[in-house]
């Protein structure tokens, strides 16, 4: 095959042999690929060279924005010095050593260990395995149930996906498994017992007692959440959720799984979420913001007990059975590490909290629309969500594609961010943003949607 020059030669290619994630896949093929080209700032340019502003940060991770200096220069010399290292028999390198003490320091106390991976997906996969292989080492064989949360996104693991609550990642998948289970979504604006804040999690907790009281306590291993429930559509569970979730846990004995894979690296404001709840869980997943997307890996955390117990289990001598290729990859720590230092010495945590504020006060101005149901943000991550009639909060036809078509109309005004499938966009930029970026970001939302709606 000649090497393509021309965009139509990688169109082509494109369409006849890669295979996208979450497109249906004949529409692609019709469609064909936007395809990016280069990046500076909090701008993306394709191939056709048209310039855009991401408030997206990727695919919410580029947490520090694109062109970070110190980030490729900390790769470049990795690069260099061992681009390789494997952490399997007892081998290690310095940048993943460094790595996990400095995760461990941030974590909520407690969080001991860490296991590396390569992005959100094995890291759910991940905090599975180990939860299991805790509870077998214990001798509690039976706790083998995971319950999850409707609208709830885990990845698309063979495991992970059933504890994902998303219709098209179980279609055709055979997934959830016997032993997967989803208790309604905090979601105060759609709650059956909402929006008022004290009820919906009331009702919560209740669901969750009575889906572990039906299974019985002694065949639940964990209940699995996001603080937020950010491909579910941005859910904001009511203020006081996770230290609820936590307490429902260790009066049912079973294990809490907090999966930060979004919500971590500030995101939401602190460097995790659940540190603004005073939550400890058992078992921390993060990925994206952990490298800021400039280079694949995943981290899953967990406490000293579990470590404890998992340990025990090989007390004999037998390794513990679990491992990849590229965990702990050296360049990829090198990249964590210069990303740490950019979130903390370089300010963007305390930056990305300072302009959240701004970003709520001016993206909250948009609920005055009449086709804006709600908008929902904390810090640097939020969702607008459209809807045909405010008072029924009845949905626009599907049909008619409006979230698309507002991103559509978005995208070619210079702007890129997410819609979801039933008409809610969804916003996370990265946390160098200033506030007149988030000025120029709601107003192109504000136009689009006034387009798109009039
Ligand atoms: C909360 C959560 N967990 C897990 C994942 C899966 O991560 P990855 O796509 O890196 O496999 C995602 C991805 O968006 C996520 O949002």
């Amino acid at each position: 095959m000649s090497i393509p020059n021309t965009v139509a030669e990688l169109t082509e290619i494109d369409r006849c042999h890669w295979l996208h994630p979450v497109v249906a896949l004949q529409q692609h093929e019709r469609r064909g690929a936007t395809i990016w080209d280069s990046a500076d700032g909090i701008h993306l340019t394709d191939v056709n060279g048209h310039r855009v502003q991401d408030a997206f940060s990727g695919l919410w991770c580029v947490n520090v924005g694109y062109g970070q200096q110190s980030v490729i220069e900390a790769a470049q010399a990795q690069m260099r010095k061992l681009p390789y290292a494997t952490g399997y028999f007892h081998f290690a390198s310095e940048p993943a050593i460094r790595l996990a003490g400095r995760l461990v320091s941030h974590a909520p106390k407690g969080l001991t260990r860490v296991l590396f991976g390569q992005g959100g997906s094995d890291a759910v996969d991940t905090a599975i395995r180990c939860v299991r292989y805790f509870f077998n080492a214990t001798g509690r064989p039976d706790k083998k149930h995971f319950i999850g949360l409707q609208r709830g996104y885990h990845g698309s693991s063979a495991a992970g996906s059933g504890l994902t609550a998303l219709p098209l990642f179980h279609r055709y998948f055979d997934v959830p498994s016997p032993q997967q289970h989803h208790i309604p979504s905090p979601n105060p604006y759609r709650h059956a017992d909402g929006p008022d804040d004290a009820a919906v999690l009331a009702s919560t907790v209740r669901a969750l007692e009575s889906k572990v009281a039906e299974l019985g306590a002694d065949n639940v291993a964990a209940f699995i959440c996001e603080p937020i429930q950010g491909s579910g559509g941005v859910i904001i569970p009511p203020k006081g959720f996770l230290a609820a979730m936590r307490k429902t846990c260790d009066t049912l004995g079973i294990l809490l799984i907090v999966d930060e894979v979004i919500t971590g690296f500030g995101r939401t404001g602190p460097m995790f979420a659940c540190a603004a709840e005073g939550v400890r869980p058992d078992v921390l997943t993060l990925a994206k913001g952990l490298t800021a997307g400039y280079a694949p890996m995943s981290a899953t955390l967990i406490s000293e007990e579990l470590y404890q117990g998992i340990a025990e289990g090989g007390c004999d001598g037998t390794a513990f059975g679990h491992g990849q290729t590229y965990g702990g990859h050296p360049v990829s720590a090198a990249i964590a590490n210069a990303v740490l230092d950019l979130y903390t010495d370089g300010g963007l945590l305390t930056n990305g909290e300072r302009v959240g504020q701004h970003f709520e006060a001016k993206l909250k101005e948009l609920e005055e629309l009449p086709c804006v149901g709600e908008v929902r943000i904390r810090g640097m991550l939020a969702a607008v969500e459209l809807v045909a009639d405010k008072k029924t909060k009845a949905k626009p036809d599907a049909t008619l594609r409006m979230g698309q078509r507002v991103l559509e109309h978005a995208f070619e005004n210079g702007l890129v961010f997410r819609a979801f499938n039933d008409d809610i966009l969804g916003f996370a930029p990265s946390l160098n943003y200033t506030e007149a970026d988030i000025d120029v970001l709601v107003d192109r939302v504000r136009a689009s949607i006034s387009h798109v709606f009039s």
